[in-house]
């Protein structure tokens, strides 16, 4: 036999492995031997025990517990876990065992807290949880229950539950859950339609807008609510900027990959609404930039169905869709070249500072050249603003106003096609 064995039991099994005991300590109480028999006996304070034992953590108590090794304990690879490394004649220092006893004691009360404290906080956890479909059906009915004459006291709650509705619906699964048991009509839509508060209106928007993203049966129902068409009359009525940037976001949701849609609100009050915003002295440049973005979007999206289609031929259905969905030419009718024309020509001293917003302009630009090229081509006051901006930008030390320059200057050369024209 080597050494003297120790093996402690914490939570999960802790073999200490070889341990010398030999000699008495400080701590040894020299009033009792410890007589080790077949069963777990408690180890006092202090208590010297013989070697080869069988020693452990009771978990029940904390208390140390030592018996007799069985037979077929014997060198078993628990045991000799860490002894067989060590030398058997080379004592480790005395003062190690009580360290070692006393960090397995610490290290058990330490669970024992710890699992003490789990499973109350678990409890309390179960007491309060709610799965989110019993978050959105308690927020709906929290809703159902605020008064039908707009009430000031109200309005923080409400906006709460729109805010917690935002962030619960961008799940695909939560937002059919919420259309299903009515939130659109009870929630959203006297919201939209009806109210008069504006942030209300704003946060109602963003949850649409939350719900509807990538979200195809969300997006059929909220258009067969008709949100689009008041969408459309919020877009075509504000001047508030977060208004407009919250109706634009849930009017672009509802509308991406959803030809039907595009169709039936672009073909109606849509496209206009949309160019009524960048016509409109009262918008911010930055709505404005938010406006042209959509457009190019939707228009780019057409252009990418009709380009792939080719390679889908099973595809044919929706490919219809889009074949028959007269976007660009709704655009023209309702003044789009003239009204991005004017933006620029206008506000092009203002753009200066905001390259961000030039840099979306220019996309547009871009990616709608095709159906404006004839007006805009022959512009003189798009051509002034681009080419001042372009040309600020490329004196430029930001990286940024550099990269925005070039391209405009691409730009430039697609539309006006006289690169030489560039001196003002
Ligand atoms: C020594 O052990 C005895 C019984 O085992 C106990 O009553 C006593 O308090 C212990 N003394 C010390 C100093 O731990
Ligand atoms: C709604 O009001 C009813 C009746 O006043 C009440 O029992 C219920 O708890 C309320 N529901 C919510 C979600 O506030
Ligand atoms: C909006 O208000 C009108 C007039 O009070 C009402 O008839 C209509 O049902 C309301 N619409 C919604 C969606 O609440």
């Amino acid at each position: 036999m080597r050494g003297y064995k120790f093996i402690a039991f914490a939570a999960s099994v802790l073999a200490l492995g070889s341990l010398q005991v030999a000699g008495t300590t400080e701590t040894e109480n020299k009033t009792g031997e410890f007589v080790a028999t077949k069963e777990w006996q408690v180890i006092a304070e202090g208590q010297a025990i013989p070697k080869g034992l069988h020693v452990r953590i009771n978990l029940q108590t904390g208390l140390k517990e030592a018996k007799l090794l069985d037979e077929n304990e014997r060198g078993t690879a628990l045991q000799s876990q860490q002894g067989q490394e060590a030398d058997e004649n080379e004592p480790l220092s005395l003062d190690y065992k009580p360290d070692i006893i006393e960090e397995s004691l610490r290290r058990v009360k330490e669970k024992k807290k710890s699992y003490a404290e789990l499973r109350k906080a678990y409890k309390e956890f179960q007491k309060n949880f709610r799965t989110d479909g019993e978050l959105i059906v308690q927020l709906i009915d929290q809703y159902r229950n605020f008064s039908k004459t707009p009430l000031e006291s109200e309005l923080r709650s409400k906006l709460d539950s729109l805010e917690n509705l935002e962030y619960l619906l961008h799940q695909i699964d939560n937002a059919l859950l919420f259309i299903d048991n009515g939130g659109l009509d009870d929630v959203l839509l006297p919201i939209v339609v009806n109210d008069t508060n504006t942030a209300l209106r704003i946060s109602a928007m963003r949850v649409l807008g939350s719900l509807t993203s990538n979200n195809p049966k969300a997006q059929i129902k909220v258009f067969e609510k008709n949100f689009g068409s008041h969408l459309a009359q919020i877009l075509t009525s504000s001047n508030n900027a977060g208004e407009i940037s919250a109706a634009l976001h849930a009017f672009g949701a509802l509308l991406r990959k959803f030809p039907l849609a595009q169709q039936r609100i672009l073909s109606t009050s849509g496209t206009q609404a949309l160019i009524k915003l960048l016509q409109s002295p009262d918008v911010e440049l930055r709505s404005k930039s938010k406006v042209v973005t959509l457009i190019s979007d939707l228009v780019q999206e057409k252009r990418f169905v009709l380009e792939t289609s080719k390679d889908a031929p099973d595809a044919a259905s929706t490919v219809a869709q889009y074949v028959l969905l007269e976007f660009q030419p709704w655009l023209q009718t309702h003044g789009y070249c003239a009204a991005v024309d004017n933006v620029l020509a206008k506000h092009y001293l203002h753009l200066l500072e905001q390259p961000e917003i030039v840099e979306q302009f220019a996309t547009a630009l871009e990616i709608t050249g095709d159906l404006c090229s004839a007006s805009w081509s022959q512009s003189s006051g798009l051509r002034h603003a681009l080419l001042t901006i372009r040309n600020r930008y490329a004196n430029s030390q930001d990286e940024y106003r550099l990269e925005v320059s070039q391209a405009l200057s691409k730009l430039c050369e697609k539309l006006f096609n006289k690169p030489k024209h560039t001196e003002l």
